[in-house]
């Protein structure tokens, strides 16, 4: 059969396994690239500001003592961006002060590096309105790390106002199982050991009944209701597979850990085309443990969307 393209451009989550468990899945990123550009481009940039303009302390926050950090995060993303996509975006340098050209927003913005006030907003705010991705720090001490700022404007679930602040393992305590066998302690100390240079990837998954990338947990009430409307039915059309694909780089100036996440989104009945992915998210879906499927979200439309795959596979 032909992959169309928004099936051959969607990160599959699942590698080969048929059976899904919380593991430290991450792997060296190639090419070390921490932005990808889609063709949602765009409209997710629009929407991302309007997140930002309306609900500012949702979708933004920082700490004083982290603008250095900051700077080296506009470095390195507006370096990936020119030299990954350079028809798309430009940058001139003279010394300090940098024009950064955005062809697909048609803008062109002059600043001094290094200077808050020749910027709007703060450099991780800046930065943030030109990709899809959110931008997250971590800033590492007494052996720690600390999320002291972030751009958050498509969260799966979850508050950057907060946990702002909070550690890595207080950030993942409500999550069922990811303490057992010390698994976040051990993915603390890999995350404390990245080198500068070395960036690492992983992907997250889960579903979502609707289509919405802005599920924040401050509006659970508004996106949350479609749970309930999932029937066997309407599963394909109504039911996404949400996939984050997460990254990890050390800044090496001011030893802070950059984490993105683009969250990619796409309706059952597109993602189960492909046969052999069907029969391997049915598995996965069958298999996952009770406390996993409550924690995503999925428990109270897992059956119905069960149905649907029987059903489909059936066809085949
Ligand atoms: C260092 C930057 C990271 C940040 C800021 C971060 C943040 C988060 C947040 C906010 C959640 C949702 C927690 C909630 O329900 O309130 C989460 C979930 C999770 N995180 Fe992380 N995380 C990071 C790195 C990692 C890494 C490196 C791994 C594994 C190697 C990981 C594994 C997980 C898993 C398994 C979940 C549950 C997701 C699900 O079942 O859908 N995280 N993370």
């Amino acid at each position: 059969m032909v992959i169309n393209d928004d099936l051959r451009s969607f990160p599959f989550p699942f590698g080969d396994s048929q059976v899904y468990k919380y593991s430290n899945n991450a792997t060296p990123l190639r090419p070390p690239n921490a932005i990808e550009l889609t063709d949602k481009y765009i409209d997710e940039i629009r929407l991302k500001r309007e997140l930002l303009t309306n609900h500012p302390e949702r979708c933004y926050q920082s700490s004083s003592q982290t603008l250095d950090a900051q700077w080296e995060i506009v470095d390195l993303i507006l370096h990936n961006l020119v030299g990954y996509y350079p028809d798309q975006f430009k940058l001139e340098k003279k010394d300090e002060q940098w024009i950064f050209t955005n062809l697909q927003t048609k803008e062109n913005i002059a600043f001094t590096f290094g200077d808050r006030t020749t910027l709007e907003v703060e450099p991780l705010d800046f930065i943030g309105r030109h990709v899809q991705e959110d931008l997250l720090l971590m800033m590492q001490r007494d052996g720690d790390l600390f999320l002291d700022a972030g751009q958050l404007c498509f969260p799966a679930n979850w508050s950057l106002f907060f946990n702002v602040g909070m550690t890595f393992k207080e950030i993942h305590s409500p999550i069922p199982g990811f303490q057992s066998e010390s698994l976040d302690d051990r993915i603390l100390q890999f995350l404390m050991r990245i080198e500068a240079g070395t960036p690492w990837g992983r992907k997250n998954w889960s579903l979502m009944a609707g289509n919405k990338l802005d599920t924040s947990l401050e509006t659970f009430a508004e996106w949350g209701q479609a749970r309930k409307q999932v029937t066997k039915e309407n599963a394909g059309k109504l039911v996404h597979l949400r996939v984050e694909v997460q990254k990890l780089f050390r800044l090496p100036q001011s030893n802070g850990i950059l984490f993105t996440i683009h969250s990619h989104m796409l309706p059952l009945e597109r993602f189960i085309q492909h046969t052999p992915w069907l029969e391997q998210f049915y598995a996965i879906l069958h298999e996952l443990p009770a406390f996993i499927s409550d924690y995503k979200g999925i428990s109270l439309y897992r059956q119905q969307v069960l149905e649907y795959l029987v059903e489909e596979m059936k066809k085949r």
